[in-house]
């Protein structure tokens, strides 16, 4: 029976790949600082623990694993990740994770490790025209990411590219963009933009106004967890490293994500722009070199993604209104 490890697996994408590779038959070891919050996870093994503790990661690393999966760290929407206000926490708990957990799995020898480092490590000069971002792999240097999460992820990719090529540790590394969907954080200040719109629309009333941050016409594209999952298999069971883009290319403004869950919502409702951290102008993910080398590219339709969203999160507002 093959086995594999996945660091963060109370949180969102993570949950999702636990669920995948208990489908596929693998033993499973999950650890996180907490359970999933949504549904019971289906892992032979759940470690409740802190990956920035070394001696903990040698303890969870203890045989040479067929698959690792690093999903773990302090993470957030634009509310969480560009106020500057978690900085320093995020910089140090997730290079901390990232430097222990590497080094663990240097000594046993684990077969496959995979990485999940971000869009956020983009620079920022080449995400300014809101119509024509450029994420393109090849962009990334000279580095100019817009937050440090982003430079902390720019940091651990190349952590584990240099393990791979030190130390012949077969490790792969994707480039997420705003992955989405049921099970995601949806309220407390770390949600991302889906679900902060599905939230927003599905606690409002026909003729209601809701807040959003700028002036909507920022753009992104949104990837559901499925079609991730997906892609980090395709990654880390490849001969290739990376990094990989693994996102969605259709961009679209956040009005017209807005737009999206009001109609799935049948609601018509006023939008108010307000102040507040908005991030990068543009962002689109750029899947000409994953397509070629992997073949990989998603096949869901943005609008796909948030009808089940949206029918998830609606589920979870009407279930804190009683
Ligand atoms: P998430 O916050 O739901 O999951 C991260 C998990 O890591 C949480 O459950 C958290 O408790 C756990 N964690 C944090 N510190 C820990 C510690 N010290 N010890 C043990 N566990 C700890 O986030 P997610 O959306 O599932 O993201 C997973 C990974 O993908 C992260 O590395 C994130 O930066 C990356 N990523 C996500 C997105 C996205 O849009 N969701 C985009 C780019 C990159
Ligand atoms: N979260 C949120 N909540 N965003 C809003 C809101 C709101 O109520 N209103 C407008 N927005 C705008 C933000 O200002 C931002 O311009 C845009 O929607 C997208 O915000 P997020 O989805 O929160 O984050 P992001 O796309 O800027 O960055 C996310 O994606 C990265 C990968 O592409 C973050 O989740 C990062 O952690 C992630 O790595």
């Amino acid at each position: 029976m093959k086995q594999a490890l996945v660091c963060g697996a109370g949180g969102f994408i993570a949950s999702h790949m636990v669920k995948r590779l208990k489908q596929e038959g693998f033993w499973v070891r999950g650890v996180d600082l907490k359970y999933p919050e949504f549904s019971e996870t289906p892992a032979d093994d759940f470690v409740i623990g802190d990956l920035r503790d070394q001696s903990l990661c040698r303890e969870i690393v203890d045989r040479k694993y067929d698959e690792v999966y690093q999903f773990a760290a302090d993470m957030g929407g634009a509310g969480y990740i560009f106020t500057g206000e978690h900085d320093a926490d995020v910089m140090s708990n997730s290079a901390t994770i990232n430097l222990n957990m590497v080094e663990a799995c240097r000594k046993r020898n684990v077969k496959r490790v995979f990485y999940s480092s971000s869009a956020c490590m983009y620079p920022a000069y080449n995400q300014e025209d809101p119509n024509n971002p450029n994420c393109a792999e090849s962009s990334a240097y000279p580095a100019a990411p817009d937050s440090e999460y982003g430079w902390e992820k720019l940091f651990s990719e190349r952590l584990y590219l240099a393990y791979h090529r030190n130390y012949k540790m077969e490790s792969r590394v994707g480039r997420f963009h705003n992955i989405f969907g049921p099970e995601g954080t949806w309220t407390g200040g770390k949600e991302k933009a889906p679900a902060a719109m599905c939230r927003k629309v599905a606690q409002a009333k026909d003729g209601d106004t809701i807040q959003i941050w700028g002036d909507g016409k920022q753009t992104r594209s949104f990837l559901i967890v499925d079609e991730c999952i997906e892609g980090v298999l395709r990654l880390t069971r490849s001969d290739k490293t990376g990094p990989y883009n693994i996102g969605s290319e259709e961009m679209v403004s956040i009005n017209q994500l807005v737009e999206m869950v009001m109609e799935i919502a049948g609601k018509k409702i006023h939008v108010e722009h307000i102040p507040g951290p908005t991030g990068v102008r543009g962002r689109n993910s750029d899947n000409t070199l994953i397509a070629k080398e992997l073949g990989w590219a998603p096949s869901q339709s943005l609008r796909q993604g948030l009808e089940t969203t949206y029918a998830w999160v609606e589920e979870q507002v009407r279930k804190g209104q009683k």
